[in-house]
């Protein structure tokens, strides 16, 4: 008689430990089946008066056994049911590859703002950065533009309400200024930043955009060492091939004053365009700064030189990305940012 009970209580145990419900309602069963009050273990305790005495202790640790068995599987179902349930009743694939997180990527003028920065760092410029609401004097006057010079019509100008002194930067040229009346000579830097000018917003041009400014100066800093400089840039940026050359121009900051181009070729219908026809496509501004300029800032312009140079970032951009609409980079549209990378 003993036996018999021992194998049912064993059969029990086998059925419990390989039960493996899986929806609520089977898990439901399982408890009622096995630990409810009509449960079938129940049974077997009363039978313990037929096990031979000597089986009974074994017996009763055989049934102890079948019923906390039977509790931890109930807690265990209970626990990755509740778990499935906090993963949208979805089983929890531990094994599957993780989610990207979605990376924003930078905006094209940074991309080429910070490409531009890296090329004079490594010759020893640093970055400077200053206001984008400036005062005339630093904007115009000091930089040799007095009121009533003609070359203030060059740049039409935002003015803040109500005044006459405070405007929004035209350009940051005006960061030389504050550089120069603040730091004394050997001055390097580059002044990357926003810039605002009253112009009608077309597909080529825009009431804000962004320049880099150049400034050195230094005792005996030559129109030779602005020339190697920039060629020494503009190979870094286009390849080390690129041609420059160097046009007589005029600002009032600098004296001499060139335009500097690349040659760009005419290999295209589009770089026939933009070239004008003639190749060669305009980068940046530059000259021998001003004496006028020095003294305005109280450097001594007899002791000290000084080269400066100043481009705009959006230009390089679109010619870089082949972007054919400036507004494009003011918009913040998702689908048009996506396609930089920051490799680029
Ligand atoms: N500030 C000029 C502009 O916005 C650009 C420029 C030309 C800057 C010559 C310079 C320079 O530093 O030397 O058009």
């Amino acid at each position: 008689m003993s036996q018999e009970l021992f194998d049912k209580a064993n059969g029990v145990l086998e059925e419990i430990k390989n039960s493996a419900p899986a929806k609520p309602e089977e898990i439901e069963q399982f408890r009622i089946t096995y630990l409810g009050s009509k449960n079938i273990i129940k049974p077997l305790f009363a039978e313990i008066r037929n096990v031979d005495n000597d089986r009974k202790k074994e017996y009763g640790q055989l049934l102890n056994t079948l019923k906390t068995t039977a509790e931890e599987k109930l807690l265990s179902f209970k626990s990755t049911q509740s778990s499935d349930a906090s993963q949208g009743g979805m089983k929890l694939d531990l094994t599957a590859p993780g989610e990207s997180f979605p990376v924003g990527s930078r905006h094209p003028i940074s991309i080429v703002l910070n490409e531009i920065i890296e090329i004079f760092t490594k010759i020893g410029f640093t970055v400077a950065e200053d206001r984008e609401i400036e005062d005339d004097w630093h904007n115009f006057t000091a930089m040799n533009t007095p009121e009533d010079h003609p070359a203030r019509d060059m740049q039409d100008t935002f003015y803040l309400k109500n005044s006459t002194e405070m405007l929004l930067r035209t350009h940051t040229s005006s960061v030389q200024s504050r550089v120069m009346t603040s730091q004394k000579p050997p001055i390097r830097i580059i002044a990357p930043g926003r810039v605002f000018r009253n112009e009608t917003i077309s597909s080529r041009s825009h009431c804000q955009f962004h320049q880099v400014e150049g400034l050195y100066v230094d005792e005996n800093v030559s129109f030779a060492d602005m020339k190697q400089t920039l060629l020494y840039f503009a190979r870094s940026l286009y390849g080390k091939d690129t041609k420059i050359r160097l046009r007589p121009s005029y600002f009032p900051f600098t004296e001499p004053s060139a335009e500097m181009d690349v040659y760009w070729g005419l290999e295209d219908e589009n770089a026939y365009r933009i070239t004008k026809g003639t190749g060669w496509l305009e980068i940046m501004g530059c000259g021998m700064v001003d004496p006028a300029v020095l003294e305005n800032c109280g450097i001594d312009s007899e002791k000290y030189t000084g080269f400066a140079f100043g481009m705009g970032i959006e230009r390089q951009a679109m010619l870089k990305y082949r972007i054919n609409d400036i507004r494009l980079l003011f918009e913040n549209d998702l689908r048009f940012l996506q396609q930089f990378t920051t490799a680029g």
